[in-house]
């Protein structure tokens, strides 16, 4: 018998926002390229997505971004300089990013109107199967990375999959929030059914204290729904009123993420992601100890 679930092959990577929660500082450069120790933020999402066997990598990019293309491809004058120096080290880190050619491919939403439009624009390249979404301002730092954990999930149950963290009463209107339904046990471990989605409910409203934080499977019907470009939350079109639609008509799940995150969005996340990432590499936490006391 074949089997019915399709693989996820492909992720869309959203960089097209403003990051106006970090001006000046982004007036030029991406905030996705904001680096958390060596690597840009965009680096830690493709890996995430790698070693979860992404092997298709579609960013969805705006004006000002092209610099992340250049990470992503040969940097000819640079590799010949560290080659003719014998700098093999620097020279195998530089090229450790470079995928197979066709692999990476970027479409432009040509206006920010939110996260559900920049999925919209995508719709093309993902075409008819199920697709993963990863915001790379969302650091997600686990092994297993979550993208993984969601896989293996999705690869039992199909449907659409959405990674939650449990949040205070007073964070859910940061949030899009999950109502729950039936606890369902995989091998991975167990999962919950997913009865609804609220964005950026007030704590009173809130149906439980589950937030979205950045990782989704989902099918491509999604891309339906977002086409209506119904507004939302924040004047944005938001992916979560395009999956709330979907609820009722598709299986959704939640996979729960225990491991380190941090919203490298807003400031505190990454100061907070450089510290705690520095604190666990040997070289460096002795000299920040040093410095910080
Ligand atoms: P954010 O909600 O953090 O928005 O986007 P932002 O514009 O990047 O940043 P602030 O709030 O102004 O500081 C989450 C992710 O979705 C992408 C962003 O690039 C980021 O990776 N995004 C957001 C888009 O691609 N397009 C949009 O219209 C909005």
């Amino acid at each position: 018998m074949t089997n019915p679930i399709k693989p996820v092959r492909k992720i869309v990577l959203p960089v097209a926002g403003l990051g106006t929660r970090f001006l000046p500082a982004t007036k030029a450069i991406p905030k996705e390229m904001l680096p958390v120790l060596d690597r840009p933020l965009i680096q830690y999402a493709v890996e995430e997505a790698l070693d979860a066997g992404i092997q298709d990598i579609i960013f969805v990019t705006g004006r000002n971004k092209q610099v992340m293309e250049d990470h992503f491809d040969h940097a000819f004058e640079l590799e010949k300089i560290l080659l003719e120096r014998g700098k093999t080290e620097a020279l195998a880190i530089s090229q450790s990013m470079l995928q197979e050619e066709g692999r990476i491919s970027y479409v432009r939403q040509m206006n920010p109107h939110g996260l559900g439009h920049a999925v919209w624009c995508a719709r093309e390249i993902v075409g008819d199967e199920p697709f993963a979404v990863a915001l790379p301002d969302e650091l997600l730092q686990s092994k297993p990375g979550c993208l993984k954990k969601m896989i293996d999930v999705y690869n039992e149950l199909g449907g659409n999959i959405i990674a939650t963290l449990k949040v205070p009463d007073q964070e859910t209107s940061n949030y899009g929030i999950v109502a729950l339904g039936h606890t369902v046990q995989t091998t991975g471990g167990h999962c919950t059914e997913v009865k609804g989605l609220v964005e950026k409910p007030k704590p009173s409203e809130a149906p439980s204290n589950d937030a979205i934080i950045g990782r989704y499977i989902l099918q491509p019907e999604v891309m339906q729904a977002l086409s209506s470009k119904e507004i939302g939350a924040g004047g944005e079109i938001q992916l979560t009123d395009a999956m709330a639609k979907m609820i009722g008509h598709q299986a959704f799940h939640t996979v729960e993420y225990t491991g380190g995150r941090y919203d490298c969005g807003s400031k505190i996340g990454w100061l907070t992601a450089n510290i705690v990432m520095a604190m666990e590499d040997p070289e460096l936490a002795q000299k920040l100890k040093d410095v910080i006391g």
